[in-house]
């Protein structure tokens, strides 16, 4: 599992980071950004699902 932020539709709400601060942050605009480097690691699929389904402008995807 993969997951990232689709920088045309985040709009900075930073849930994604409050939720998972380890897999996400904000840049210097204060847009999320994905600061994990590889796969989710395991046991945190259930939390990526609910990062995405927790961001108001449906900005996360997971592959
Ligand atoms: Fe952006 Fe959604 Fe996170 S708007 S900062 S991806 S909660």
């Amino acid at each position: 599992m993969r997951v990232l932020i689709d920088a045309d539709k985040c709009q900075g709400h930073l849930r994604c980071m409050g939720l998972a601060p380890e897999v996400f942050d904000c840049d210097d605009l204060g847009y999320g950004v994905v600061i994990l480097t590889g796969p989710v690691p395991a046991g945190s699929e259930q939390l990526m699902r609910r990062c995405a389904a927790n961001c108001p402008e449906q900005a996360i995807s997971i592959r």
